[in-house]
């Protein structure tokens, strides 16, 4: 099925989503631009927001110039107005993209980049924030202002161990807290389920808990060469199996998301 003729459903409000991982290298960046593209072509207006502070990567995944980060911003170099960059039609905000402005001082980031989401989800349906590796601040912080924490799974032991301490941490603060995972460099689908699998049966046996798998990306040549290239499959036009898989885990979020503000919607009355 073409995500575009697939039918938008209306949300009463922003849908906020971090998506992060215990290793690094493991697709957190790949996946958030490609994930933010198809919602956006969708339908959805799409903003993503890079809180890999200091090493930001969105901007060159997309092959964009980002002007005007959000370290600059505190540093009253821009304006609040100026921080949004279009990347065809999803907008992108750039935490920092250099290592040490504002990097040791979180709360200031931290402040600022809840006054930027604010801002995006006044105008946009979908807020996908792109986060370093591990338990660090910017994590923890995307994961308070997120919706659904996603978490991006691969079929390694410290992988799995690495997600798993996070999400054990993370109950720790909040039991409720929801998460969603994705496995990526999958070598087929039946060892992507066997991956989602075996992590939700740790949560469970552990914590009594369960994350809502979205499906998987599977490790491909053409993923590898589109980094490269800086030119995501989406933008190339690329039609096949492994854009299927994202579309497919953008039509699951746009689900999660629907069903979520209804609620929201409901609990309001
Ligand atoms: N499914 C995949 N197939 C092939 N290569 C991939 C895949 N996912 C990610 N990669 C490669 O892995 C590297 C790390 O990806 P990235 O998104 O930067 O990870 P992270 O943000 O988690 O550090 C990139 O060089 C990218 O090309
Ligand atoms: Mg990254």
């Amino acid at each position: 099925m073409n995500i575009e003729t697939m039918e938008k459903q209306e949300l009463q409000s922003a849908y906020i989503l971090a998506v992060i991982s215990g290793k690094g290298g493991v697709g957190k960046s790949m996946t958030s631009v490609h994930i933010a593209e198809v919602l956006s072509g969708m339908g959805y207006k799409t903003g993503l927001i890079d809180a890999d502070i200091g090493l930001s990567n969105c901007a060159t995944l997309l092959n964009e110039t980002v002007t005007a980060s959000v370290a600059d911003w505190i540093h009253g170099e821009c304006t609040l107005e100026e921080l949004p960059h279009a990347c065809g039609s999803i907008t992108l905000i750039t935490g920092s993209d250099q290592p040490g402005k504002v990097q040791f001082q979180p709360e200031l980031m931290m402040d600022a980049l809840d006054q930027v989401t604010d801002y995006l989800a006044a105008s946009h349906d979908f807020i996908i924030i792109d986060t370093p590796a591990g338990a660090g601040e910017m994590t923890l912080w995307a994961l308070d202002r997120a919706h659904i924490g996603t978490v991006i799974l691969v079929d390694e032991p410290t992988a799995i161990s690495d997600v798993y301490r996070l999400c054990k941490y993370v109950y720790s603060i909040d039991p409720e807290y929801p998460f969603a995972a994705v496995v990526n460099f999958a070598e087929n689908e039946t060892s992507a389920d066997d991956t989602a699998k075996r992590f939700n049966t740790i949560l469970d046996y552990f914590l009594n808990k369960k994350a809502a798998y979205l499906g998987f990306i599977p490790a491909s040549e053409q993923i590898k060469s589109a980094v490269k290239n800086q030119v995501t499959l989406y933008d190339s036009g690329n039609n096949d199996s492994v854009m299927n898989e994202f579309r497919f885990i953008a039509q699951n979020i746009a689900g999660l998301a629907a069903d979520q503000t209804k609620q929201l919607s409901n609990t309001a009355y």
